[in-house]
């Protein structure tokens, strides 16, 4: 396996190293029609994605942003969607700030900052998050910037820097979300698990991880404690492969579940910032 084996990691190491892009210029593709995309736009997306796990695009003005976003990402095989909770139809989230008392408790449906994370990373192993999309409609009138980064190279960096630093992250039991209940009734139940571990079904390096501090249990021990502060300090450091974007009306990401943050925002009231977020059981490839 490729976390154990030294050649097939190094193999692995080496190729990455060769192809993750580095400039954001490189990674965007613009698309002439959502709603039938050609060959060449889709093959560069897919390629992207294999190379860096994520993908820029733009697409000109439609009526139905909603419509557009599902078709893209059905031609691109992201079908398998998760109904999660404020989902509406067809699978996407509307990010927007919430006045609604249920909502407005979860920080993405607020105006506030948001530290690195995986998505999903309380769910189930049935249910994991393997890509996701998110498209701007409506910037915020200040602030709303995202970053990102591509688990697998904080792997590879952490990995060259110090090799006890994956080993502990790798461990089974190193991160936990305790359950999740309302009115007494177990919505989500406990979820534990590694921070890096292949996915089996796809034999992929990947990650579930959150800055959060609240309602994250980490294993009782001095290496994972230690770990995840290395962790945490390359996250908050600025490498040849974080990017940084502000999203504009008509811009979109999708990725293969990279880990991401978002800064806080300022709202125009009349036209408050609105992404649009899908997420997937299934990788793009
Ligand atoms: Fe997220």
């Amino acid at each position: 396996m490729l976390l154990d084996n030294l050649d097939d990691y190094r193999y692995w190491r080496d190729k990455k190293l060769a192809n993750a892009p580095t400039q954001l210029s490189d990674c965007i593709v613009e698309i002439q029609n959502p709603f039938k995309l050609s060959n060449a736009e889709k093959n560069k997306i897919t390629s992207l994605c294999q190379k860096g796990n994520f993908a820029l695009f733009q697409i000109q003005p439609v009526d139905q942003y909603d419509e557009a976003i599902i078709s893209v990402n059905t031609q691109l095989g992201l079908k398998d969607f998760d109904q999660h909770l404020f989902v509406k139809t067809g699978g996407l989230a509307h990010i927007t700030q919430s006045d609604k008392k249920d909502q407005g408790e979860f920080i993405p449906y607020t105006d506030k900052n948001l530290g690195w994370h995986t998505d999903g990373y309380y769910n189930a192993i049935e249910q994991r998050i393997r890509a996701f999309s998110l498209f701007c409609v409506e910037p915020a009138a200040q602030g709303g910037v995202n970053e990102w980064v591509d688990p697998q190279m904080m792997y590879l960096l952490l990995r060259e820097d110090n090799l006890d630093v994956v080993k502990a992250l790798t461990h089974p039991e190193a991160m936990s979300i305790p359950e999740h209940k309302v009115d007494g009734k177990v919505r989500r139940a406990t979820s534990t698990g590694p921070v890096f571990f292949i996915d089996e079904p796809t034999n992929e390096l990947s990650m579930r991880y959150t800055q959060r501090k609240k309602n994250i249990d980490f294993l009782d021990s001095l290496e994972i404690k230690q770990a995840v502060e290395h962790l945490d300090a390359l996250l908050n450091t600025t490498t040849d492969y974080h990017f940084e974007h502000l999203m504009q009306t008509g811009q979109g990401l999708l990725c293969n579940n990279v880990l991401h943050k978002r800064n806080a925002f300022t709202d125009d009231k009349d036209n408050p910032r609105l992404l649009l977020r899908g997420r997937y059981f299934n990788r793009i490839e």
